[in-house]
């Protein structure tokens, strides 16, 4: 594996892949991995010739008051892991490659960045501009056939998604599902801001997912009574969320009947960790059941 810190090593070193008709698969980071990005990682190397995965952590999708200053950073322990995969590319930009002086533009999705996460109340609008700018830049320094991102983030997924139609990217979009501990509990690197018995409390989010799936397999549709089910778990271990809401799993539309395509989304603060997980309802997948 090589790490590379410039477009311009980053363009020469896949150029000749590019010209030999391998296919690019780029998997966007801001590293402290765990099993969920390597899930992703592991994903691209099946399907493509060539892994690239970057390692960024974007201060612009960071709203003032969030912690991008705590935000874990360990960029070798991040390459032992990705070398590990089997990973070609490691592309670690420094701020100013991506963000040099007088740097003033921006790419902008509309309507669905408005909502859930991107509620003005919560990270609003403008960390969805961060993430959509960037990933835009990124898309434009390695030019990928495919691109890899996680259902965990369900949102940035759709926002994503809807970023390449509407601009016309030459790039799929594939979205691996959410990597979970064996008790249910959503790997993220906020995680690490848990102590013992926050993530004991924080259980109550996976299970919160689980009940309301649960309600739907058991015939249930009535969008308020499937909420009641959620609700009742975060109740239970005294999780007041800042969200819970049923939308479209396809255009984050709201829903109040649940069908085959419904998405549960779920945002809490857990002590000082703010936790987001979600489950496609009825659908068999994503529920952290244990087996
Ligand atoms: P980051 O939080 O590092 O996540 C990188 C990718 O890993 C994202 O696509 C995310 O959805 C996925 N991921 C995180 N936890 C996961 C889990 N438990 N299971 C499966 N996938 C998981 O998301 C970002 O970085 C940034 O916004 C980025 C897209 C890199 C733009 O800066």
């Amino acid at each position: 594996m090589r790490t590379v810190r410039t477009v311009r090593e980053l363009r020469a070193a896949l150029e000749p892949e590019r010209g030999a008709g391998r296919t690019i698969g780029l998997v966007p980071t801001m590293g402290a991995f765990h099993d969920g990005h390597l899930s992703l990682i592991r994903r691209a190397r099946r399907d493509c010739e060539v892994v690239v995965v970057s390692l960024f952590v974007n201060p612009t999708q960071f709203a003032p008051s969030e912690d991008l200053d705590a935000y874990p950073r360990d960029e070798q322990r991040d390459a032992a892991l990705a070398e590990a995969e089997g990973v070609d590319l490691l592309f670690a930009p420094p701020l100013g490659e991506v963000y040099p002086d007088g740097f003033a533009t921006a790419v902008t999705v509309g309507g669905i960045t408005e909502m859930l996460e991107g509620h003005p109340t919560r990270r609003g609008p403008s960390h969805f501009a961060g993430v959509t700018t960037v990933v835009t830049k990124l898309f434009n320094m390695a030019s990928p056939d495919v691109a890899y991102f996680g259902q965990k983030d369900a949102q940035q997924a759709l926002v994503l998604r809807k970023l390449v139609r509407d601009l016309d990217m030459p790039v799929r979009i594939e979205v691996c599902p959410t990597v979970r501990d064996p008790d249910g509990l959503a790997l993220s690197s906020r995680n690490a801001y848990l102590s013992d018995a926050e993530r004991a409390q924080a259980l109550a989010i996976s299970r919160a997912l689980r009940a309301a799936d649960a309600a739907v397999q058991a015939g249930e549709r009535d969008a308020d009574a499937v909420l009641r089910a959620a609700r009742a778990e975060l109740d239970g271990a005294g999780i007041e969320p800042e969200y819970l809401e049923l939308r479209s799993a396809t255009d984050l539309t709201p829903v109040e009947r649940v069908n085959g395509s419904t998405l549960l989304a779920v945002a809490a603060r857990v002590g000082r960790a703010r936790l987001i997980d979600n489950v496609v309802l009825g659908s068999g997948r994503e529920t952290g059941e244990p087996e």
